[in-house]
């Protein structure tokens, strides 16, 4: 028999600052409307959106009832069941939902703010939703009112600075107004369900261990390729680029997933220890790494599903002749007694062939071949996106005369063996915040460590005068990338497919 245990947490009042922007609309309430309809969140539970646009409570919620619309993947099949259960909770949600009008440069309105959150008994929440240039005036805001009572939570979204000083600052300041265990540093990828598969897969498991080491790993891949491109937010994303937007967060944090030691337990700061031995032992940049472990690129016009596709720079937000990359490949080692010597190579990128998002463990190749046929290495390939999945590629037997041997595959599809709802990253993230489990959220000196390692980078870049390398949407990034691995004579886990 399953046995399903649902948490249901305390009586809350969460605070969305930017509240009526994209993330929120496209994210947060979808998320929080999905918790709300497994029954999840306490019935006296408050959403309140801070934003400066003139609206009423009424017209916000209506607002939000059409995001939930787009936003919120269709119930399909035989899940009718659930359609009821959504529609019946609908009204329910909506009704949590106020909206305070704040201009969140104005230090006045925060008292206001105060007045209205006062005398409940609930765990108080302020997730800052805006860009980070908002951050100290809220900060400062939350301050000035006494709103950061030590029984406060804050979420801050990435990104969390431009380099290694801005960040530092932007930590500093947080931590004047509050304790370090209040603040919840979110990274949407932790919150995926096959990060947190492989935590199961690694510390839950005997099997993989013995072999998880530069003993039988030859190398280590992590990729997000994403099929869309700047979309709507070309002016954000032109000044901040595919390395600081997913390298300096998203595949840092599955590269620490991968690489640590076993934690003692999940208890937050026992992970986040053995994350950050991780970043601290990361190989520092040279002259020579910079030159030769490092692509970055930049799409042209392209092919996207039998579209042409404009290219990068006709984008509207980017500058002209903009210098800023799309794609990012790159090969990191981790100096540690387990990975020395063991190439990670991790690669991002926009307008790529496919989304994907996987970790792939190359495994050594048999140490001598009794066969004619040549043998591929074993091939752990953990899918993130689109599907979630397992595979194990090994060598088999082709039937027929003779010891012909092909590749194949032993498959873990998740969406077989569990039938539940996935929760999605952001439900599950807000789930902990509510319930105070920041076992998936980044610590200080996680994030410090990381901007550390990637500050060497954004020097060398920006003192470089040579453009990225264009590659064309729809492709899998410029062919300097297929070379970085070719020259540790292995190549992509695409290219290697059966
Ligand atoms: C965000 C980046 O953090 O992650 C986006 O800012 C990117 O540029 C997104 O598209 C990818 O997330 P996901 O969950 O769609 O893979």
């Amino acid at each position: 028999m399953n046995v399903i245990i649902l948490f249901m947490e305390g009586n809350f009042d969460l605070v969305i600052f930017g509240g009526t922007g994209d993330l929120a609309l496209r994210k947060l309430y979808p998320a929080l409307f999905l918790a709300d309809c497994d029954d999840r969140l306490h019935a006296g539970g408050r959403i309140i959106a801070a934003a400066r646009q003139t609206l009423d409570n009424d017209a916000f919620r209506a607002k939000v009832a059409e995001a939930l619309q787009r936003f919120v993947p269709k119930v399909t099949g035989a899940a009718q069941e659930m359609q009821a259960k959504r529609d019946a909770s609908l009204s329910r949600f909506l009704a949590r939902l106020t909206y305070f009008i704040l201009d969140a440069n104005d230090a006045t309105q925060y008292q206001a703010l105060k007045r209205s959150l006062d005398e409940r008994d609930s765990q108080t929440i302020f997730y800052l939703s805006v860009g980070p240039t908002l951050f100290p005036a809220i900060i400062g805001g939350l301050k000035a009112s006494g709103l950061n009572t030590p029984d406060t939570r804050i979420v801050l979204e990435k990104p969390l600075g431009r380099d290694l000083t801005s960040s530092r600052q932007i930590n500093s300041l947080v931590l004047e107004a509050f304790a370090e265990s209040q603040v919840y540093r979110i990274d949407h990828y932790l919150g995926k369900e096959t990060v947190q598969n492989l935590l199961a897969l690694r510390f839950g498991n005997t099997l993989l261990e013995p072999l998880w080491n530069r003993s039988w790993v030859r190398d280590v891949q992590i990729t997000i390729a994403e099929t869309v491109g700047v979309e709507t937010r070309g002016e954000f994303y032109d000044s901040t680029g595919a390395f600081r937007d997913m390298v300096q967060n998203h595949l840092l944090n599955l590269l620490c997933i991968t690489a640590m030691e076993p934690p003692a337990s999940l208890d937050p700061d026992a992970v986040r220890d053995e994350k950050l031995q991780v970043l601290r032992a990361m190989k520092p940049w040279t002259a020579e790494t910079l030159r030769e472990s490092l692509v970055r690129g930049q799409y042209r016009a392209g092919s996207m599903g039998g579209s042409r596709v404009a290219s990068y720079l006709d984008e509207q937000g980017v500058a002209v002749n903009s210098p800023t990359e799309t794609y990012v490949a790159l090969r990191a080692e981790v100096s540690n007694w387990r990975w020395a010597g063991v190439p990670f190579y991790l690669r991002t990128g926009k307008r790529m062939a496919e989304r994907r998002a996987e970790v792939v463990i190359n495994f050594k190749s048999p140490p001598h071949s009794i066969f004619e046929t040549p043998l591929a290495p074993n091939r752990l390939v953990i899918t993130l996106q689109p599907e979630e999945s397992v595979r194990l590629y090994t060598m088999a037997k082709a039937p027929g005369d003779g010891m012909r041997l092909r590749e194949v595959y032993l498959d873990l599809d998740f969406q077989q063996f569990f039938r539940e709802r996935r929760q999605d990253a952001y439900e599950r993230l807000l789930l902990d915040v509510l319930r105070g489990n920041a076992t998936l959220f980044m610590r200080r000196d996680e994030a410090d460590a990381a901007w550390r390692w990637v500050q060497p980078v954004l020097d060398h870049w920006a003192s470089e005068s040579t453009p990225p390398i264009g590659y064309a949407a729809g492709s899998w990034g410029p062919p300097a990338s297929s070379r970085l691995t070719a020259l540790a004579g292995t190549a992509w886990h695409e290219e290697q497919s059966v």
